[in-house]
């Protein structure tokens, strides 16, 4: 996603003054225009619902139903509907259909996805997507966010160098089909359909599965996402790449698939009719809508110069079978392919029932928000006790030993009263969510939560930030925290300086100096060494395995807002964490690994 940030500020401030006040029905509002019009008639099955909304529109209208912040058509009492929402680990405020403020400011911030991924328990997965479900239809009602959530993101994490790897279930094809399906079911929570009407179930909310597809480079030597040409074998897309996609179609059902920037074998996704209207509607059977990821068509007409003219962009994109743009492309430039006979008014027809019928499934055609199955839900259902106790829970089942010699771990309260907590994340907080998350409810750092355990806790951060460079390093004082107390944990890692979208890492060491603080810290304390790592990607801490004196590691992700508790709870023995089982954990403990740049092409 790309460009569209700067719309940000703007709708928090036109939002300020907001209250609770639920928004006004999308469409089919009692006593509005078209209350006795076919389209607003809930017995009519939804695509004769949709066929009679079309048919109703003018073509100017219906291209500004194309992309996603889509018009309104006032005389049909169809108000504006801002297409992109996320809900990646939470509902987050990533994309402008989400804003925190007033009745809503803070949603329940789950861990970091690589994290929940090293669970392996499916149910937990789908448990995080309902609770995001129920939070994510109450900001729609209280007018803060949309009901379509371009989430999840199940890419393959096969780069370990990926800014984005953190948002994934990581690289293993059957762990991350499972995740798409069961965290899918959890936000779509289908209902009703089949019978009289036929196939179409109604949703709770709408998933997406992205980036379709073999996306796992952002900006690495030279060459960026918007210019990346992936070379695939077709075995490897069968085997690998597309089967998580595959899993979040077939088995999760989700109501929408996007396709991402870069080239697969020289075809841009989202002009790839082959993948498009062939795998995803021929193969699999999407019974939803395809997007483009933001300004995608933009980027393989400007970037990439994949067509001679916008108008050829727009009828490659339509053909292939895309329904929606994220960005303001299509909605421009259609108009004009079809008078210069590039695309039919069908094609445009096509794609706007696609989406439309999303929305009916949604309730939105259905007028009184109120009636609706989930008209009750509100600010109350928003980082309720529960939500935020399945935070922390999930955060606990997150955290993955790496290392345990002897009995170190757990830590025994009755023998440990003073525990330094030193590191540049020992106070982590907004570190802790990652990146596409929202406001949390609230923080527990580590230090907090190991507070809770301990008389004592002696706290030094070790580093003034992560990246934890140059001579001024408060690493001494560290030290001497280490040498007074009883144990000591020391809480490093990775962030979003270090990884993040567009911007992929060139090294897997951990930053500056903070190797050299573990080392330090470890060779003054007098009582056990803990080490903690937050990070999305894999981290090369052979130095530390190798350590006699640290006597423990765990990986912790990036845990969510309830981390620094869970982190405590693993330490001290309430929660036993899972042994080796993280999808980045083997790398880890690699040395000196080497890439092949083969994947690499510049174009
Ligand atoms: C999976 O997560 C759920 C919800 O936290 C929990 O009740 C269950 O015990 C977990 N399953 C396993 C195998 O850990």
């Amino acid at each position: 996603m790309r460009r569209h940030r700067l719309l940000l500020p703007l709708l928090m401030l036109a939002g300020a003054a907001a209250v609770v006040a639920a928004r006004p029905p999308f469409a089919c509002a009692p006593g509005g225009p078209a209350t006795s019009m076919a389209f607003c008639r809930r017995s009519l099955p939804l695509r004769a619902r949709a066929r009679d909304l079309v048919a109703r529109l003018t073509r100017a209208e219906k291209v500004r139903l194309l992309v996603n912040n889509a018009a309104g058509v006032p005389r049909l009492g169809i108000a504006g509907y801002e297409w992109w929402s996320e809900a990646l680990h939470g509902v987050s405020n990533t994309g402008p259909g989400v804003r925190f403020g007033g009745a809503f400011p803070g949603a329940t911030a789950f861990p970091q996805v690589i994290g929940t991924a090293a669970s392996f328990n499916a149910s937990l997965w789908e448990l995080i997507g309902r609770a995001v479900s129920d939070e994510g239809r109450a900001m729609y009602n209280g007018g803060q966010a949309g009901l379509t959530f371009w989430s999840p993101n199940v890419n393959i994490f096969r780069d370990p160098r990926w800014g984005r790897g953190q948002e994934t279930p990581g690289e293993d094809p059957a762990v991350s089909g499972r995740y798409a399906a069961a965290y899918v079911r959890g936000l779509q929570q289908p209902y009703g359909g089949g019978g009289r009407h036929g196939g179409h179930t109604r949703l709770k909310t709408a998933a997406c599965c992205k980036h379709f597809t073999a996306y796992d480079l952002d900006s690495w030597s030279g060459t960026d996402r918007f210019h990346f040409n992936a070379i695939v074998t077709p075995q490897d897309l069968e085997d690998t790449f597309n089967v998580p996609f595959r899993s979040c179609v077939v088995d999760g059902r989700a109501a929408s698939v996007m396709c991402s920037y870069n080239q697969v074998n020289g075809v841009p996704t989202c002009a790839d009719e082959s993948f498009l209207r062939g795998t995803i509607r021929g193969k699999w059977h999407l019974e939803g809508y395809i997007v483009s990821d933001c300004d995608s068509v933009d980027v393989f007409y400007r970037d990439q110069h994949y067509t001679r003219t916008h108008e050829d962009a727009v009828a490659a994109t339509l053909r292939a079978g895309l329904d929606l743009d994220c960005g303001p492309f299509l909605a421009v430039y259609t108009e004009g392919a079809v008078s210069q006979r590039k695309v039919t008014d069908a094609d445009i027809d096509a794609a706007v029932t696609n989406t439309v019928i999303v929305q009916m499934r949604l309730g939105m055609y259905d007028g009184d928000l109120a009636t609706q199955p989930f008209g009750h839900l509100g600010p109350q259902h928003v980082c309720t006790p529960a939500h935020q106790e399945l935070a922390l829970e999930a955060a606990r089942q997150s955290v993955v030993l790496l290392k345990n010699d002897g009995t170190a771990l757990p830590l025994s309260r009755a023998a440990h009263h003073t525990v330094a907590v030193v590191g540049p994340h020992s106070q982590a907080t907004v570190a802790m969510i990652g990146n596409y998350a929202g406001q949390p409810c609230r923080y527990t750092t580590p230090l907090q939560g190991i507070g809770r355990y301990v008389k004592t806790t002696l706290h030094q951060a070790g580093c003034t930030d992560v990246a934890c460079q140059g001579g001024n390093q408060p690493i001494a004082a560290a030290v001497d925290a280490a040498r007074r107390a009883d144990a000591t944990i020391v809480v490093v890692g990775l962030d979003q300086k270090v990884e993040a979208e567009g911007l992929d890492r060139t090294s897997l060491l951990l930053p500056g100096r903070q190797a050299e603080l573990v080392s330090a810290v470890a060779k003054a304390s007098k009582g056990p060494v803990i080490l903690v790592l937050m990070s999305g990607g894999p981290v090369d801490i052979a130095f530390a395995q190798k350590d006699r004196k640290i006597a423990g590691i765990l990986w912790a992700g990036y845990p969510g807002q309830a981390g620094g508790q869970a982190i405590a709870d693993v330490i001290f023995g309430h929660h036993n964490p899972g042994m080796y089982t993280s999808t980045v954990s083997i790398l880890m403990i690699q040395v000196g690994i080497e890439f092949q740049m083969t994947k690499f092409t510049k174009n």
